[in-house]
């Protein structure tokens, strides 16, 4: 058992090293890298250091108030924790134990398409908010099927991400030998055999989990739960546009989320088809490299959505300052992906609720550093952004 307490763990940077040692490097590299040459992936936690605080000092309130609404749940703290596919592999308890872990903590959690739980039961393990990602891959029976069940389940919102037509070539990927890994034959995996044997915990709960497995809420018409392997073929064969928003809402009448907007004009498209909310995004720099960072992209989009609909962002975000800062130019609260993931590679459910545990007393110490009473309160004010970020 990896610690995840104080010492070992401090801040999100130390559950990413403790993950690291855990996880085979092709499961990790899965989790940890980024698309093409990582300009995007880096840039994402770099841009954040372009924003500087403008602290009021000498000033002296009660308790911090943290809570934030995204499409009216009420939510402990302004971050949610954002789909992340194959949580399976990074750990048996996957989507269930983050999504327990949210609950546990007062926040939401999105469950992506590419999971190795069924719905259902991520939901029952939740008693926060749970959103539901929608790939069309199978189809669109296949995803009427699973919107359906959501709806059944209790799902709050669902969250179509606009930004995968093809999966990005995260480079670390076919080094590591992840097709092998997820293919069921013995053979082709002992080219890579070494990383697995050097992770004899991590081996032995993948085994005792019962291996690599299908994805339960992709179900194929007279064929069964789609298998893992056919997820770079089947997200290119099933491209969302604009135009499937009509039938999604036919069979969905609660809220939608679009995300993977990284433009005004994809804000606007987006609050005219008629979605809640949009998450300003660029896949944690998996997908089309060299896009703008996603803090960098927020002012654009939220002076394009002009408060029609609700704005959170994602990417990057480690800390809890990096989550102010995001408040600050906009965002209604973040999502996070990976500091949250490499809690639960690092030790499953106590380790997401550690990732967020940080997080939360990280908002707090910034919001009394900075003299505000709360997330409701953080405005550009309280920031200094490079000049032309507003200009565009
Ligand atoms: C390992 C991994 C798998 C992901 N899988 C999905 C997915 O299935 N669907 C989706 O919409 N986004 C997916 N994402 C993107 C996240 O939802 C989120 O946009 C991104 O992680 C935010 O960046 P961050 O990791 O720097 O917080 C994934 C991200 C990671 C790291």
């Amino acid at each position: 058992m990896y610690s995840v307490n104080s010492p070992h763990v401090v801040n999100i940077h130390d559950l990413r090293r403790v993950a690291k040692r855990r996880l085979p490097r092709v499961v990790f590299d899965y989790l940890d890298g980024g698309a093409e040459g990582e300009v995007t992936l880096r840039e994402n936690c770099r841009v954040f250091d372009d924003v500087t605080f403008r602290p009021r000092h000498a000033v002296a309130f009660g308790n911090c108030d943290l809570r934030a609404t995204v499409l009216g749940n009420e939510l402990s703290l302004p971050a949610m924790l954002a789909p992340v596919g194959y949580s399976r592999l990074m750990h048996p308890g996957g989507e269930v134990a983050a999504a327990r872990a949210a609950g546990k903590a007062g926040t939401g959690y999105i469950l992506s398409t590419i999971s190795g739980h069924k719905l259902e039961d991520v939901k029952a393990g939740s008693t926060g908010p749970v959103f539901y990602q929608l790939y069309l891959m199978g189809g669109r029976a296949a995803a009427e099927a699973s919107i359906d069940r959501a709806r059944r389940a209790g799902f709050a919102a669902l969250v179509i991400t606009i930004d995968t037509p093809v999966s990005g070539i995260r480079e670390r990927d076919p080094r590591n030998g992840m097709v092998e890994l997820l293919n069921p034959g013995l053979f082709q995996k002992i080219p890579y055999a070494e990383q697995f044997l050097t992770h004899p915990g991590w081996l032995l709960s993948f085994l005792k989990d019962g291996g690599v497995p299908p994805l339960h809420n992709v179900v194929l018409p007279g064929k069964g739960p789609m298998p893992l392997t056919d997820i770079g073929r089947a997200l290119a064969a099933s491209t969302v546009t604009w135009k499937d928003l009509t039938w999604i809402r036919q069979h969905w009448n609660g809220s939608i989320v679009v995300k993977g907007v990284l433009t005004g004009d994809d804000g606007h498209k987006a609050v005219d088809e008629g979605a809640a909310a949009i998450v300003v995004s660029n896949h944690g720099g998996r997908q089309l490299d060299c896009v703008s960072a996603s803090l960098r992209a927020l002012p654009e989009v939220v002076a394009a959505v002009n408060g029609r609909i609700e704005v959170l962002m994602d990417g990057g975000v480690r800390r809890g300052t990096d989550i102010v800062k995001a408040l600050c130019l906009g965002a209604r609260a973040v999502l996070c992906g990976r500091a949250y993931a490499y809690g639960l590679a690092a030790a499953g459910e106590a380790g997401v609720t550690r990732a967020i545990e940080i997080l939360r007393e990280d908002v707090k110490r910034t919001l009394v550093l900075l003299g505000c009473p709360s997330v409701a309160a953080l405005d550009s004010s309280y920031v200094r952004i490079p000049k032309d970020w507003v200009a565009n």
